[in-house]
């Protein structure tokens, strides 16, 4: 057994042995994503969960320097769906046996946007007979909402840290009350005292971060012990101020790279926990999501927001199926997900076995 091949069959994992596997080199890197595959198969199998996404609005209220639906983007074109797209959507996610729905949007937190979610939720709920999780993804909000939302029906959050380094935190975000890591980190607390199952993620490529800073995230996400874990490429925004920064950006292929690296050395880390294949992996590789998913992910999100508004929940440059309808997507993922020998769990929630097992 060389070097390598005993790092990634430890139990724990140090600092400097994550580093390690997320350095690893052509030969060391089949070793690392065998490894993680066989975690996969032995403890989640080959079946892949989807969470039909609905982009509910892209009216958001904050500013963070990377992201395309930034409120300071006067470019982007404003929207919010309607109840009844909203209920189209869960109806077709219903329809086609997809099991969860999640719902993702700009950040808002007034009033009339808190009982919305609200009452949508216990209408999605009513409609499919309670048979539809429900992952919500609607930024930070207070105890007291994510509880309302909680017992409206919804029973998993996304909220990604970003990144766990305070200062690259503050580099990538205003420097205001509204971006406060503090803040964040004190959500991710409340989202799951108010009974979530909790996701978080990181942006992997990001100006200034290294391979260490990396090594704290999966470490971070450990610490946590978080249920699910969403993470991607950073892709830059022509639109944002963030794109200042594209000369110091490591190429699109090594983020892609990195990113697979990180699903594969966080599948052997926390080996119970969902991980979704990011979308933001298929803009840069037409086979991001399949690859992402042979290393160790097991989550998809197919978009089922209607056609229509697509275009203008451009969060990236390039941002995949964005001229499609939900229907194109569909047809796709089955044939995409057996030709790489994994099977659609449909019509299950596919919950984080980190979860239920927590609970028993
Ligand atoms: N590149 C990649 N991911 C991005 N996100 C926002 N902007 C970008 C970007 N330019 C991600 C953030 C956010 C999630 C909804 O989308 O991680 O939490
Ligand atoms: Fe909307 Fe970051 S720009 S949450």
């Amino acid at each position: 057994m060389n070097a390598f091949s005993k790092i990634v069959n430890q139990d724990t994992f140090n600092k400097q042995d994550l580093i390690t596997m997320l350095n690893a080199d052509e030969e060391d890197r089949s070793m690392l994503f065998k490894k993680s595959r066989e975690i996969t198969d032995s403890l989640i199998g080959n079946k892949v969960h989807l969470r039909g996404l609905i982009e509910y609005s892209n009216v958001c209220i904050k500013d963070c320097l990377y992201c395309g639906i930034r409120k300071s983007n006067k470019n982007t074109q404003r929207y919010k769906l309607s109840d009844e797209d909203v209920i189209q959507c869960a109806l077709y996610a219903l329809e086609h046996n997809y099991g969860s729905i999640a719902i993702q949007s700009g950040e808002r937190t007034d009033k009339l946007f808190i009982t919305k979610i609200t009452r949508l939720l216990k209408e999605i709920k009513k409609l499919s007979n309670g048979k539809l999780g429900i992952t919500l993804s609607l930024g930070e909000q207070t105890l007291e909402t994510y509880k309302e939302w909680f017992n409206a029906g919804a029973h998993r959050y996304l909220l990604r840290i970003e990144t766990s380094n305070r200062e690259l935190y503050a580099k990538i975000h205003p420097n205001n009350d509204l971006h406060n890591f503090d803040k964040r980190l004190e959500a991710l607390q409340n989202i799951r005292k108010a009974g979530f199952q909790l996701g978080t993620g990181v942006m992997i490529g990001l100006p200034h971060q290294t391979i260490e800073n990396l090594a704290d995230d999966l470490l971070f996400l450990k610490a946590l012990d978080v249920d699910m874990v969403g993470m991607g490429p950073y892709i830059e925004h022509f639109e944002t101020p963030l794109i200042e920064t594209q000369n110091v950006l490591i190429a699109l292929q090594e983020r892609l790279d990195l990113t697979f690296k990180m699903i594969a050395t966080l599948r052997i880390l926390m080996k119970d926990i969902n991980i979704v294949a990011a979308t933001a992996l298929q803009a840069i590789d037409k086979m991001g999501r399949e690859k992402a998913i042979r290393y160790g992910a097991n989550i998809l999100m197919p978009n089922i927001t209607p056609g229509n508004f697509r275009n203008n929940y451009k969060l990236y440059q390039d941002k995949p199926c964005t001229d499609e309808n939900a229907t194109d997507c569909n047809t796709c993922i089955d044939a995409r997900m057996s030709m790489i020998g994994s099977q659609i769990g449909y019509n299950e929630w596919g919950d984080s076995r980190h979860f239920t097992k927590s609970k028993v």
